[in-house]
């Protein structure tokens, strides 16, 4: 590969902003500099009145994924390629254990489906079946497979949820290996007692989502894996935290010195619990666990980000599509038209991410520049064991990079985009700031509305120690 260089950009990192050149060879940053001389065969991209930050990392994805009966509709082609238009250029996504399997057979099926990424992309594990020889493989994962993070489920019994006994000897072999254990916390049979109720007395409507999962059993279940991860000594992140409790325990967790970290996401965020009175079913498109929540909620939300008791901004994308079975798919959100239940559980976000945290959270919640790149993009990378090589923009990174109009003014259409999915949460929102080119490894994948990446360019990232912030 060539040399490339990068001019007049204003370079924004978690602790930097100041105006260079930067110059990329073998897809690394190799000089920054006021003034870099360019020679005839340098390639050369003007970023005046850009900012210059690095690529997004969004370490919550779920890409070509059965859940339950349901598949996600982003394939990893269609779905990464989301991603670098959005400016995001590595994602960690989830892979699985089948029961009575290792969940080595998984992490090797998900690298199959993940061949055709066209960003960088890395895996967490989901655990469904822990016992002695799942746990063997554990370490196997953790020192041979490059998979330092683990997620395990509080939620969903007799699906996806594993007790507390299972849930500590995870935890406690995380500890000792240097991984981490990413907790879906909600109180799962509690729950599914508020939905049968539901459903008994012919509450059928995607609002009854929201209504029987109440706060106060996020709240319960992330302080009980606190308790436990505190016991174990192990680092734990807790995903898509949505909930006041819920922060409050994270926040005490983190005044005594425990490594207990937490992401939330764009939808917890901008949105609430109104998008469930939406008329006809459209309510279903916001089906999403945990559920949306109440605007007293998301202040609180935005408070955690200010004050670093949340961490990390990810998506949680999770695409089904609303309308019946397109692509083949076996099942939509129409699968739920009589039963809420039935809903699959998730939203689409890849494509989004950045632009909205720049739109809503620097223009308009007083987050600064350096902390809306520490949240999309350092601080995933750091926990998630991929730092200095991604996450930031210094000489030996990757020269992942994004080139960001901060005053270009859009609206998010979800025809526009390049995920597969058939609707947006954020459909017409009007958003300032735009990701105009995005660099993997120094090549330019994005040039503005034109893709000039390749299916299959991605490559696996082998993560370190997870839980280092
Ligand atoms: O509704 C959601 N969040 N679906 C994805 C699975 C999960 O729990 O992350
Ligand atoms: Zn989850
Ligand atoms: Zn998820």
């Amino acid at each position: 590969m060539g040399i490339t260089v990068i001019k007049n950009g204003r370079i924004v990192t978690a602790v930097d902003d100041y105006v260079a050149d930067i110059l990329i060879h073998d897809g690394r940053v190799h000089t920054i500099s006021r003034e870099i001389p360019v020679g005839e065969d340098t390639e050369v991209h003007d970023a005046s009145g850009l900012i210059v930050i690095p690529g997004g990392v969004d370490v919550h994805t779920h890409l070509d994924w059965e859940f339950g009966v349901s598949k996600t509709v982003d394939t990893f082609a269609s779905g990464t390629q989301a991603a670098a238009f959005g400016g995001t250029t590595t994602v960690v996504d989830f892979c699985n254990q089948t029961p009575g399997e290792s969940p080595l057979t998984g992490l090797e099926e998900w690298h199959t489906r993940s061949a055709s990424a066209c960003v960088d992309v890395g895996a967490h594990m989901i655990m469904l079946d822990v016992n002695d020889q799942s746990l063997l493989d554990m370490k196997s994962l953790i020192h041979n497979e490059g998979v330092s993070t683990f997620k395990l489920f509080m939620a969903y019994p007799g699906v996806l949820m594993l007790d507390d006994g299972a849930i500590f000897k995870s935890m406690r072999l995380a500890g000792e290996n240097g991984a981490m254990i990413c907790m879906h916390a909600e109180n799962g049979p509690v729950i599914q007692v508020l939905i049968e109720e539901a459903l008994a007395a012919g509450n059928t409507a995607p609002k009854y989502h929201s209504l029987t999962r109440p706060t106060i059993m996020e709240g319960e279940a992330v302080h009980r894996a606190i308790k436990i991860s505190e016991l174990s000594e192990s680092p734990l992140y807790i995903v898509h935290l949505s909930a006041s409790e819920a922060l409050k325990s994270v926040t005490e967790a983190r005044d005594l010195g425990l490594p207990v970290h937490a992401e939330t996401c764009p939808h917890y965020l901008f949105l609430t619990d109104e998008e469930y009175d939406r008329p006809e079913f459209e309510g279903a498109k916001f089906v999403m666990t945990p559920p949306l929540r109440t605007h007293s909620h998301q202040q609180d939300l935005w408070r955690g980000l200010s004050t670093d008791d949340l961490q990390v901004i990810s998506t949680d994308h999770c695409p089904f599509c609303f309308a019946a079975q397109p692509y083949g798919m076996k099942s939509s959100k129409q699968q739920g038209a009589d039963d809420f239940s039935k809903i699959p559980n998730g939203a689409p976000g890849l494509e989004t991410r950045v632009p909205l945290i720049y739109d809503g959270g620097v223009r308009n919640h007083g987050l600064s520049l350096n902390r809306f790149v520490e949240l999309t993009s350092t601080s995933p990378a750091k926990l998630f064991g991929l730092f200095p090589r991604k996450g930031t923009i210094a000489v030996g990174s990757d020269a992942d990079i994004v080139l960001f109009d901060p005053d270009e003014a859009w609206t998010i259409r979800a025809d526009e985009h390049h995920s597969r999915i058939d609707y947006s949460l954020f459909e017409g929102r009007e958003v300032t700031g735009r990701v105009k080119k995005v660099f993997l490894r120094g090549q330019l994948i994005v040039d503005g509305p034109e893709w000039k990446g390749q299916e299959g360019m991605g490559q696996y990232q082998h993560r370190g120690d997870a839980g280092k912030s």
